[in-house]
C-alpha cells in the first residue's frame, strides 16, 4: 500500500511516498481502508524534528486520525465492524496510509450524513476544544478569548463557547478575512496576534483557551479577569518565556489560574462520547467542520507546505 513517511526531519521535502505491506490488525485493533486523513498541527511539529527527543524517528508515518471502511479485525474484536464506515484515532502517527490500524476503543461509527473529511476535521480538535473549555470551568455568561482561533481546535472552541452561552467570544487571528469567517462561526470580537482588538474588545476575559503559547503568553495571561482561567491546549509558537511562572505569581491577588490540558488525560470512552455528540451535531448542521482543502495523499508535501506557510483555515484533509 501507499504511505507517506518522514524520510528526513526538517522541511516538507523530507516527506516521501513509500510502499509498505498492508498491516495485519493486532488483537484489539481494526484495519481501516482510508477515505480521509486529517493533517494535524502536531504532524508538522513531528516532521520538523522538534519532537525527536520524545522518541519520534525518521521513517515515522505521520497522521493521527483517519476515516474509512473497516476491512479486517484483530483477535477479540467483533467481526460486525467489518464493512462499517468509521472515524478512527491512530494516536501520534500511522494515518498517512491507504490502510490504517486503530484500536477498536478509539473508533466511532460515522453518521450517514457526515462526510469522512468532516469527521477527521472534528474528531480530534472538537474533543480538545470541549475538554479544554471544561478544564477551564467555562460557564454561560462568561467572556472567552480563543487565542489561535483559525486552526481546528480554535474553530471548535469558538463554536462551543458561542453555543454554550458565552457573553463574548473574542478571537486572535492574523487577517481581517479570517476574522470575518470566525465571526460567522460565533466570534463577537476580533483581535490581532498581540491582543489588540480596539476599543470595542472586552477589557478582560474569564476564560482564555490558548493554542499558541510562545513569548507573548504573559501578555494574554494579564488580560484575565480576577478568578479568570487560562488553559493552554497547544503551543504552535513554542514555549512561554522562562519567567512566565514569576508573572503568574505576581498576579497572586487576582486569584487567576493557569493550566495545561491534554486529551491524553481523558479516557478513550469519554473522548468518544463527546465526539459522538459532536458528529451528530455536525450532521444536523448545528456545528460546522471547516475543511480548508482536500488533497490527494500523494500531495502530502504540498499540504505541509501550506501548513508551514500559515495558509490553512481549518483542516487540510488528504484523500488516499
Ligand atoms: N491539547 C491536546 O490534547 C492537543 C491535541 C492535539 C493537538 N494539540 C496541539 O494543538 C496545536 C495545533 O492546533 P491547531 O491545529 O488548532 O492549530 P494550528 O492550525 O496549527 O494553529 C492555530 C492558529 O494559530 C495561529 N498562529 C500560528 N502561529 C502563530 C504564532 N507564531 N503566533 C501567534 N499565532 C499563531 C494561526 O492563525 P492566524 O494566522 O490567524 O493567527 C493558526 O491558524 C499543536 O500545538 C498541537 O500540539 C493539542
Amino acid at each position: 500500500m501507499k504511505a507517506i513517511s518522514i524520510q528526513t526531519f526538517g522541511s516538507p521535502d523530507g516527506l516521501a511516498i513509500v510502499d509498505l505491506p498492508v498491516p495485519a490488525p493486532a488483537a484489539g485493533q481494526v484495519l481501516i481502508a482510508t477515505e480521509a486523513v486529517g493533517v494535524g498541527g502536531v504532524d508538522i511539529v513531528i516532521r520538523s524534528g522538534a519532537l525527536a527527543a520524545y522518541g519520534f524517528k525518521e521513517g515515522h508515518i505521520p497522521g493521527g486520525e483517519v476515516a474509512g471502511t473497516v476491512t479486517a479485525v484483530g483477535d477479540g474484536v467483533d467481526a460486525s465492524w467489518i464493512g462499517r464506515r468509521v472515524w478512527g484515532s491512530t494516536g501520534t502517527g500511522g494515518g498517512y496510509v491507504e490502510q490504517a490500524v486503530a484500536p477498536v476503543e478509539q473508533i466511532l461509527p460515522l453518521p450517514r450524513d457526515l462526510s469522512a473529511a468532516a469527521s477527521v476535521t472534528l474528531g480530534s480538535s472538537g474533543a480538545v476544544a470541549h475538554f479544554g473549555l471544561r478544564h477551564a470551568h467555562f460557564a454561560p455568561g462568561e467572556t472567552v478569548l480563543v487565542r489561535g482561533a483559525a486552526g481546528g481546535i480554535g474553530i471548535m472552541a469558538v463554536q462551543l463557547a458561542a453555543h454554550g452561552g458565552a457573553a463574548a467570544v473574542a478571537v486572535t487571528t492574523s487577517s481581517a478575512e479570517r476574522g470575518e469567517r470566525l465571526r460567522r462561526l460565533g466570534a463577537t470580537h476580533v483581535l490581532d496576534r498581540s491582543c489588540d482588538g480596539g476599543e470595542e474588545a472586552p477589557a478582560g476575559y474569564d476564560v482564555i483557551i490558548d493554542v499558541v503559547a510562545g513569548e507573548d503568553m504573559p501578555l494574554f495571561f494579564d488580560r484575565l479577569n480576577p478568578n479568570g482561567r487560562m488553559v493552554a491546549v497547544g503551543a504552535v509558537a513554542g514555549r512561554p518565556p522562562a519567567d512566565f511562572g514569576t508573572k503568574i505569581m505576581a498576579a497572586f491577588q487576582k486569584s487567576m489560574s493557569f493550566a495545561a490540558f491534554s486529551a491524553a488525560t481523558v479516557t478513550p470512552a469519554d473522548l468518544n462520547a463527546v465526539r459522538s455528540e459532536q458528529f451528530a451535531a455536525a450532521s444536523r448542521g448545528e456545528i460546522e467542520a471547516v475543511v480548508h482543502e482536500l488533497l490527494p495523499l500523494d500531495e502530502a508535501v504540498l499540504a505541509h507546505q501550506k501548513m508551514d506557510a500559515g495558509e490553512v483555515f481549518g483542516r487540510i484533509v488528504l484523500t488516499p
